[in-house]
């Protein structure tokens, strides 16, 4: 069982929040996107982000591995989703919100590809192992214009270990030099305010086109 099932199984997902996040609702615009973009979610847990992204006219298609989080998303919601086998997963819908209950790096969405992306506390879950593995499925799975919002934590690596995992701006430019511009949206320092034994952290959002 993976550290993620048994926090969920254990309802210690911290992570989730109440209301949509602020780092999307105040940046999101400024990837200045169709309606029409079709947005992927990766490591979407429950996040109510999905509905706020929703309400701007866009299609959704989360992915997240722990069926308990799929199936709460749609209770919370009230909804009974429509249920398909796809290659390596199950995909739920409703009205215009996809959840592939499956793992990221193995999941062939049947509607692939998407122009946008959203990640928040999705690469900064992941250990810095699989951090090449995900920018390369973010590539296999985006339009050649795609673009993204991403929101990131960063604190001396060797005071914590992850999750959330340490993503300096180093490790942005590292990992997405290559194939994306790279633009700070925010940068807000949080060392005050986390309730964590860290000498210094902050929150990072980002812009990031493909090239
Ligand atoms: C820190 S939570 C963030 C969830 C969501 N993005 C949010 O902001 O609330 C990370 C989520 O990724 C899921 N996850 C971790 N590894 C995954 C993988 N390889 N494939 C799909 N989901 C994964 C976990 O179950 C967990 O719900």
């Amino acid at each position: 069982m993976s550290i993620w099932h048994q926090r969920w199984d254990e309802n210690r997902i911290g992570f989730h929040r109440s209301l949509a996040n602020p780092a999307l609702t105040e940046h999101w615009s400024k990837l200045q996107l169709d309606t029409s973009s079709h947005v992927l979610v990766p490591l979407c847990g429950k996040t109510l982000d999905m509905h706020w992204l929703s309400q701007q006219g866009h299609r959704i298609s989360g992915v997240e591995f722990v069926e308990k989080a799929v199936i709460q998303f749609f209770e919370d919601w009230a909804k009974i989703p429509n249920q398909v086998s796809v290659n390596n997963g199950e995909k739920f819908t409703a009205e215009n919100i996809n959840i592939y209950q499956a793992d990221f790096f193995k999941i062939e969405p049947d509607d692939a590809p998407f122009s946008a992306w959203y990640d928040r506390a999705a690469l900064v879950a992941l250990p810095p192992s699989l951090r090449t593995l995900y920018v390369e499925q973010l590539l296999a799975l985006t339009t050649a214009d795609a673009k993204g919002l991403m929101v990131t934590f960063d604190y001396p690596k060797e005071e914590m270990k992850g999750p959330p995992f340490a993503l300096s701006d180093h490790d942005v430019e590292h990992f997405f030099g290559p194939s994306f511009e790279i633009e700070r949206l925010q940068f807000t320092d949080l060392t005050e305010e986390e309730d964590r034994e860290l000498s210094r952290c902050s929150l990072s959002v980002f812009m990031l086109t493909k090239r």
